[in-house]
């Protein structure tokens, strides 16, 4: 989908769907007198009958061929002006959509300056109506071969205009819809990753994957192979990738060397192309989700891409494990004593908690870059998606002022995250009997014991921030904003915080 400012006065053509915010319970719109008589007039006259109160989720359709504006009028309620914010704003846009699309719309023409107020300024609405236009018109239906029209016509919509109505606007505007056109085509470069499947996407094909984009966006790429990874001693990623046919991988994406100076930021991402769970082997329902365990690896592939084409002054590397588990004639058995990287050992008492294992290895290997922070991203426990659901990343770390950063970037891209503590008491739990540790501390509190395995093995008095998207990662039904499958939760979030890392 192509996205448009153009301006209130320009010579255009008519559009198939005209969206008008309108908040609740008020009787005028803004800019609305600057469009076409009649059209404007129809407008206020739906506004003003009882029929529309503009509470939130209201929507009013009309159809009209007569107007040179556009065919079809899409009223939304935004509800009262006062609570009106950044979420609900998005929330509208995803929904006028799918709307649009349902009604084979495809050229979509919106009234800006209806959709700005109360909590809501020009500049991020700009950005939040890009934005969440292109995430809901995405699609992933590459091996459908009944598409687009033959599809009950539920085509994307081809373009979307956004009609400013002061001179001027559209110069500052446009830098706003560029920057999140850029964030949104990162997101969608991580779901068309991390939807793929288990025997098209396994570690070699992320490599690839991830040299593709490295080409592309100038980052420095390095791909530690199974040789490098024997002579490093990574025991985590050798253990949870040798019942796999497919050999391990650490893929390394590196932007901004020059910035050194300022400090590093190391990404860490859990990149499992597929969770069988090894020998200790899932439940068969909803198996065929654990294509998804390679979230985080692909959305920070992705993310770096980002991070690449806005240029940002910061040294930032990322390093994402990539490996299967899988049983097979020569998997990790349960009981097996693995040495990692860092030098410490841990008895695997079961092969499905792997996610830890490869994370384990990576974060120590960024004690490489003395870092000035560390991030990691993982779809790493059940126990996360029963804790919060859909709704809430579950945030663990070691120091109050990142914990805080990434709390507000979350908070303010929409991808939200909520703390969870990380005390030593915990650390009871992971001690083993025969090794240091133990990769599972048994059935509760399961992804604060998974973080606390995790922060054994990052650098001595590094901040560090784990981010579990288990629950995040992937959504089962449709959202406003996402088709059924993956979201690329996380992209959004890291690029705000870097981007406002200063
Ligand atoms: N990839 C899974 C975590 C997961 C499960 C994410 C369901 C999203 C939905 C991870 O590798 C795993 O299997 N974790 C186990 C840990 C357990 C064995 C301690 C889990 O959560 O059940
Ligand atoms: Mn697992
Ligand atoms: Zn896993």
């Amino acid at each position: 989908m192509k996205i448009d400012l153009i301006s209130i006065d320009s010579r255009r053509r008519p559009a198939d769907l005209f969206s008008v915010g309108a908040f609740e319970g008020e009787k005028t719109i803004r800019s609305l007198a600057a469009l076409e008589p009649e059209f404007a007039t129809s407008i206020e006259s739906a506004i003003k009958s009882k029929r529309f109160s503009g509470k939130k989720d209201e929507s009013l359709n009309s159809f009209n061929p007569e107007y040179r504006e556009a065919s079809e009028i899409l009223l939304v309620g935004l509800g009262r002006r006062a609570k009106f914010d950044l979420a609900s704003l998005r929330q509208t846009i995803g929904k006028s959509i799918q709307l649009a699309r349902s009604r084979k719309a495809k050229r979509i023409r919106l009234l800006f300056d209806s959709f700005v107020g109360g909590k809501v300024q020009a500049p991020a609405a700009c950005e939040a109506i890009t934005e969440s236009a292109l995430l809901a018109a995405y699609r992933f239906d590459r091996y459908m071969a009944k598409k687009k029209e033959e599809n009950g016509g539920r085509e994307a919509p081809e373009s979307l205009e956004i009609l400013l109505s002061r001179r001027g606007d559209g110069e500052k505007l446009g830098k706003n819809a560029a920057a999140a056109e850029t964030v949104a085509s990162g997101t969608i470069a991580a779901r068309n990753l991390i939807n793929e499947p288990g025997n098209i996407i396994n570690p070699a094909k992320m490599v690839e994957e991830a040299r593709r984009i490295a080409r592309q966006k100038g980052l420095r790429c390095t791909i530690l192979g199974l040789a490098d990874l024997r002579r490093l001693k990574m025991g985590g990623i050798l253990a949870v990738d040798q019942g796999s046919r497919t050999p391990p991988a650490l893929i390394i994406l590196e932007h901004g060397a020059s910035h050194k100076r300022q400090g590093t930021i190391c990404l860490v991402r859990k990149g499992v192309t597929f969770d069988t769970g090894g020998i200790s082997i899932k439940p068969a329902a909803d198996m065929e989700k654990m294509k998804y365990d390679k979230a985080g690896a692909c959305s920070v592939i992705a993310a770096m891409g980002v991070v690449a084409d806005l240029k940002l002054p910061l040294h930032v590397v990322a390093l994402a494990p990539v490996v299967e588990n899988m049983p097979s004639e020569n998997p990790q058995r349960p009981g097996d004593i693995i040495r990692m990287h860092s030098g410490k050992t841990v008895e695997v008492i079961n092969t499905d908690a792997e996610g830890r294992l490869i994370l384990g290895d990576a974060l120590a290997y960024t004690a490489k870059y003395k870092p000035r922070a560390v991030i990691d991203l993982a779809t790493l426990t059940g126990m996360c998606a029963y804790t919060f659901g859909d709704k809430a990343i579950g945030l663990l770390g070691n120091d109050r002022r990142l914990l805080d950063r990434v709390k507000a970037a979350g908070e303010a891209t929409g991808e939200r995250c909520w703390e969870l503590p990380l005390w030593e008491d915990y650390g009871e739990m992971i001690k083993g009997h025969h090794s240091d540790l133990l990769n599972v501390g048994g059935k509760y509190a399961g992804t604060i014991t998974a973080a606390m395995f995790l922060k054994e093995f990052v650098p001595a008095k590094t901040p560090w921030a784990h981010l579990d998207i288990a629950g995040t990662a992937w959504c089962d039904s449709a959202r406003s904003d996402c088709p059924k499958g993956a979201t690329g939760v996380g992209v959004r979030l890291l690029i705000h915080l870097l981007a406002n890392w200063r």
